[in-house]
């Protein structure tokens, strides 16, 4: 059982987030910045809708709630593509504040008479995690929508973060092959969701990983060895995706050699993890490099497994929570931290910065563990495996920067097209042993 006062401090901190990230003119939150995102107000009002959904109406739409039929349809992510959100008739950025704040202190009044559990099988603690993980994952798609936005920032330069170290870049940890769990149980990891269950075991080869991300000056040797010029490198796909978006650099880069971030241009720096790279792009950098990227087994194995005692950790570092000293999550940094900055974060095999600061693109396209069976928001995962008619993705792993500590676990798999690369996403090499 998670504790109650556990689940009210990270539903309360998620809101400070979204409340933080929606502080800006109504006709900004109306607006659509790119046809890739939603305008903000549509998220904010979807957060409150999901939340009522799952937590006040027992995920049945027959269930009465706050807003009219025709209204709630319009938050119905199946029913509206992002490109076409900004032409709905949304409600206006103080209605959707006034809803989420009513939904919010009835899904209170809820949490104070949480019961152990409801006899559905669902435990009702789960239903908050929920509820948590989809509004921090919110505010990161926001974040997302903050970044690609032109114009005068909104936001400021972002928390500072701890130096990095020399000498990390390019080395990488072997990983000795063997048994693993992968994923976790219920019991073990009560807020997992449900592509993230259940625990089996996978045998995974010896391999070879980065010990850390990608770097901002590895990726500008890759530039200017031509690698953008060179099919060589590429995939069919891969080159097809680079001529036709004509692609020279990470999206934001300049010819010049700075980058906007949310409105701020700036130096490259170059001991930083790369991030906004396509999987495409990150698969030529791999070719390019010698290398390739890994599975998401090797992801996982290289991130939790403890060789020395034949079990997962909770975290690559061991079993204390996250903190500023060991991870760059939450939100704050608005960047990721240069690679070498958390040697205390390293996993078993010395892999550092497994979590936070960048996505990592794997290899591997988004399938069910064996076994699986999909929780109350059934439309969470399963729509999106592969074979289920939603298109190709590919496994992302390990959070970024703009993630919340309180959703994310080694386990916790995210999935985007190979294509984008407005998503917080950079890469770490492998090799075969
Ligand atoms: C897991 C990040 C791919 O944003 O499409 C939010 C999360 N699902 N609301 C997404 C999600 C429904 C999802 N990702
Ligand atoms: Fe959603």
């Amino acid at each position: 059982m998670i504790a109650r006062e556990a689940l009210a401090r990270d539903l309360a901190s998620a809101r400070e987030r979204t409340l933080r990230l929606v502080e800006i003119d109504d006709a900004e939150l109306m607006r659509q910045y790119d046809p890739l995102m939603s305008p903000l107000v549509w998220d904010l009002a979807h957060i409150g809708w999901q939340e009522e959904m799952w937590l006040l109406r027992g995920n049945d739409a027959r269930r009465p709630g706050l807003l009219s039929t025709e209204v709630e349809r319009l938050y119905d992510a199946f029913a509206h593509s992002r490109a076409s959100r900004v032409d709905l008739p949304l409600l206006p950025p103080a209605d959707a504040r006034a809803f989420c704040d009513t939904v919010r202190a009835k899904a209170l009044d809820a949490l104070d008479v949480l019961p152990a559990e409801d006899g559905t099988g669902v435990d009702p603690a789960f239903v908050f995690g929920l509820v948590v993980s989809h509004e921090n994952q919110h505010d990161e798609t926001m974040l997302q929508a903050l970044s690609i936005r032109t114009g005068p920032p909104v936001l400021d330069r972002g928390a500072p973060l701890p130096p990095g170290r020399a000498g990390v870049a390019g080395t990488s940890v072997s990983v000795p092959g063997g048994p693993v769990v992968l994923g976790v149980t219920a019991a073990d990891e009560p807020l997992s969701l449900d592509n993230e269950r259940d625990a089996h075991v996978v045998d995974v080869p010896s391999f070879r990983i980065g010990r850390v991300p990608v770097t901002n000056g590895e990726w500008r040797e890759f530039i200017d060895d031509g690698g953008y010029r060179e099919s060589q490198w590429w995939s069919e796909a891969g080159w097809a995706h680079r001529c036709e978006g004509d692609l020279m650099a990470p999206k934001f880069w300049s010819a010049g050699g700075t980058r906007r971030r949310f409105g701020h241009v700036e130096d490259v720096p170059a001991d930083e993890p790369v991030q906004h790279v396509s999987y495409f792009e990150a698969e030529a950098y791999a070719a390019w490099a010698g290398a390739r990227l890994p599975t998401e087994m090797e992801w996982e194995k290289a991130c939790a497994w403890d060789p020395a005692t034949g079990s997962r950790r909770r975290f690559p570092w061991g079993a204390s929570e996250p903190t500023a000293a060991l991870v760059n999550l939450g939100g704050v940094a608005l960047r990721p931290a240069p690679v070498g900055a958390y040697p205390a974060g390293a996993s078993a095999y010395g892999a550092e910065q497994m979590l936070g600061d960048v996505w990592e693109w794997t290899t591997s396209a988004l399938r069910p563990w064996p076994g699986f069976t999909s929780m109350l928001y059934e439309q969470y995962s399963q729509p999106f495996f592969e074979g289920a008619g939603a298109g190709d993705y590919k496994v992302l792993r390990g959070g970024a920067w703009s993630v919340a500590a309180s959703i994310l676990r080694p386990s916790f798999r995210n999935w985007d097209h190979p294509i984008r690369r407005q998503i917080f996403s950079g890469l770490r090499l492998a090799w075969d042993a």
